[in-house]
């Protein structure tokens, strides 16, 4: 860990000692209660299923639970059948909410929309004809490439519908990246739009299509020596009215298509192991994962969670989780999780500072969210913008706040509690992946004392230790791996095309058990406290990042002969980017003779940008003229993280030259 005041560091962790029990009121209320945790440890498996029974609606009953006998691939509910779709939407319509509010939409430019589950229904049908007329199939892939709007809940919803695999991409990533996605699955068909408005303005999105599948041109067939792509149809939202190009005969727009469609289509009933999605997410290498959840498991346990992390109300609540639809956050607390249990939700398309730094808590008093969903880089950078902002607005309607995505430090988490909770609301720090699919060690809000910067307990139902090198649970106080030590219903069922992978990552450091690749510590009372990533992974505003997914793209540059990529601690975003490289000595001389590094470093920036999304864009790039290594040739990062955090630097004695660090330091004025 850090010594910056404003990360947790293992001596602020120990000595944590405000507690916050919910008051009486609240817990007498509470959907969850401490009985859960007995019920679920005496017999996990009837919890599940009993779970499974009570929050979704089975086309044919299940009657086996789990079959781990092709373990680490688990079977839940194997022998039912239901459909996704159906229980998000149908089934409140066909017992009588049809008029409930499911979306509030609000824009960036502040126009607004209002869906029903009944105007859902009749959406989510229309759109499962208009995918089947265009040929897509039980089992295809679809990509899904769309700001944050209504028609990106719907458009993955028809999917489950029709039983396709949705695979949505962020809108934030390159064409580049939507490229190998679109590939690694063979999706058949692409959702997109115009654009979305972003900070004030039309943000493209339809270019970014035509460039992964490679031009208008591929639609008369393959160019050259490239494999033709597997898409036959580009969807096509308008959203921004900016001009796009179009390929006759690929693209569709959506409306047109929707309006062809009939609102009546009956959802495809699947097998509870049917895959649901598939979600990328960036490993330790330089190619993403195709993490992939089934239906049954998926959708009861984030039901399950929905309902009692955040102690929904579903006649009464109004939910907002901030995340995009592109993170698993959107996946579970936007699309499956609220709908399923039949909430009223806001999805916002922009950003928190558009057009000024109070939007959120606007939209929260306009529409009187109850429960906040949102990450801590969201609430560190809201409280760099001052008190007064949030002061501004009645946030009186807020009763539950939650964090996800990356450790909460204590002063972000009192912050969250006193300045948006007014010391009032509980404040649930939820701890979990992609793979996961949905929470797993978390307070309960109505049973749970929490504790500022701790996701404490698993939830009934889960189980997860903290353990050794040696795979041994470390005693109270003592620090190590995060691993779970039995199956879940939401865990992923492999990464797409790569089972050997999936072995390989989660389930070979230690036997048995799924490692998830953070460190944690276990307080005195047994409480756990995430640490962050003990891999190549890093977490920049709660978004996972590949260092060696970055360095991959900057070697791609022609002017960079070497790159390493470290995540340094950042007091907004928890981690940032900084990437030390190597140029090709041609370059080197030229960087060397007119002094271009800024230049440099900003054609680099923008080439990760191209390469991945402007969201793996590097904070720093120090150009230097060695790396670290050891003698077997790895770069020690450790002692790049050093340089990049401006300390001294550690031990060098295993370099195989230790006058590299020198020369860095020497080559950056002192190692800035
Ligand atoms: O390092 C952990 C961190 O985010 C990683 C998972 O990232 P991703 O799959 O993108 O999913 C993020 C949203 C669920 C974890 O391995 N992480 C997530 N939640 C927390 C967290 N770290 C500390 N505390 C959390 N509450």
């Amino acid at each position: 860990m850090t010594d910056s005041a404003d990360q947790p560091t293992l001596d602020n962790l120990l000595s944590e000692v405000r507690t916050f029990p919910p008051s009486a009121e609240f817990a007498a209320a509470a959907n969850a209660h401490a009985e859960m945790y007995s019920w679920a440890s005496a017999d996990r498996l009837e919890f599940w299923a009993e779970q499974a029974r009570t929050l979704l609606d089975w086309d044919t009953p299940f009657t086996e639970v789990l079959d781990w006998s092709g373990a680490p691939v688990a079977r839940w509910f194997a022998d039912g059948r239901l459909n996704a779709c159906y229980n998000a939407v149908d089934r409140h319509v066909a017992e009588g909410r049809g008029d409930r509010v499911a979306l509030l939409f609000e824009g960036e430019p502040g126009d607004t929309r209002t869906l029903t589950y009944a105007d859902l229904k009749s959406e989510v049908s229309r759109a499962a004809n208009a995918l089947t007329a265009l040929g897509v199939r039980t089992g295809d892939r679809v990509a899904i490439y769309l700001p944050m709007i209504p028609e990106a809940v719907v458009a993955m919803l028809a999917c489950a519908r029709v039983g396709a695999i949705h695979s949505v991409v962020f809108g934030g990533f390159s064409a580049e990246a939507l490229r190998s996605r679109i590939d690694d699955a063979q999706a058949s068909l692409v959702i997109t739009a115009d654009g979305g408005y972003r900070r004030g303005k039309p943000s493209a999105l339809k270019p970014a299509v035509d460039e992964a599948l490679g031009g208008a041109a591929d639609a008369l067939g393959p160019i050259g020596d490239a494999p033709a792509s597997p898409v036959h149809h580009v969807l096509v939202v308008r959203r921004t009215g900016q001009s796009v190009a179009w390929t006759q005969g690929r693209d569709v727009w959506w409306h047109d298509a929707l309006a062809a469609a009939s609102d009546v289509h009956e959802p495809v009933a699947v097998e509870a192991e049917h895959p649901l999605f598939i979600l990328y997410t960036s490993g330790t290498t330089g190619k993403p994962k195709g993490i992939f959840h089934t239906t049954g498991g998926y959708l009861t346990q984030v039901a399950f969670t929905h309902l009692n992390v955040f102690d929904l109300k579903a006649e009464t609540d109004v939910f907002w989780c901030t995340a995009d639809v592109g993170w698993i956050t959107g996946h579970s607390y936007v699309t499956y999780g609220p709908l399923i249990n039949g909430a009223t939700q806001v999805i916002y398309e922009g950003t928190p500072d558009t057009p000024h730094q109070g939007r959120w808590w606007e939209i929260v008093a306009k529409y009187g969210v109850t429960i906040l969903y949102t990450a801590p880089t969201a609430i560190r950078t809201c409280m760099k913008w001052g008190d007064s902002i949030p002061a501004g607005f009645d946030l009186s309607s807020l009763r539950v706040l939650g964090s996800v995505g990356e450790p909460i430090n204590p002063e972000a988490w009192m912050w969250y509690r006193r300045v948006i909770g007014h010391d009032r609301t509980p404040i649930v720090d939820t701890w979990w992946q992609t793979e996961t699919g949905a929470i797993m060690i978390t307070p309960l809000p109505g049973v749970t004392s929490t504790k500022p910067g701790s996701a404490q307990v698993p939830l009934p139902g889960i189980r997860a230790e903290v353990v050794d090198e040696m795979a041994q649970p470390v005693p109270n106080g003592s620090g190590g791996y995060l691993v779970l030590t039995e199956p879940w219903p939401s865990m992923l069922r492999g990464i797409w095309g790569d089972q050997q992978r999936f072995v390989d990552t989660y389930w070979s450091r230690f036997e048995g058990l799924y490692f998830a690749g953070d460190g944690a510590k276990k307080d005195d009372d047994g409480d756990i406290w995430l640490l962050g990533r003990v891999d190549d992974v890093m977490n920049v505003s709660g978004h996972r990042l590949s260092t060696t997914e970055i360095e991959s793209a900057l070697v791609s540059h022609p002017m960079v002969a070497e790159a390493a990529v470290v995540g340094a601690t950042d007091a907004t975003t928890g981690q940032a980017v900084v990437a030390f490289v190597i140029l090709r000595s041609e370059y080197r001389e030229r960087v060397d003779e007119v002094g271009e590094g800024a230049d440099v470093a900003a054609e680099l920036r923008n080439h990760v940008a191209k390469e991945i999304g402007p969201i793996a864009k590097p904070r720093t790039i120090l150009v230097v003229a060695e790396l670290p290594k050891t003698r077997s040739g790895k770069i020690m990062r450790r002692l790049l993280r050093d340089v990049a955090e401006h300390r001294t630097v550690g031990d060098v004695t295993t370099l195989a030259d230790s006058s590299v660090m020198a020369q860095i330091a020497t080559g950056l004025g002192g190692g800035s």
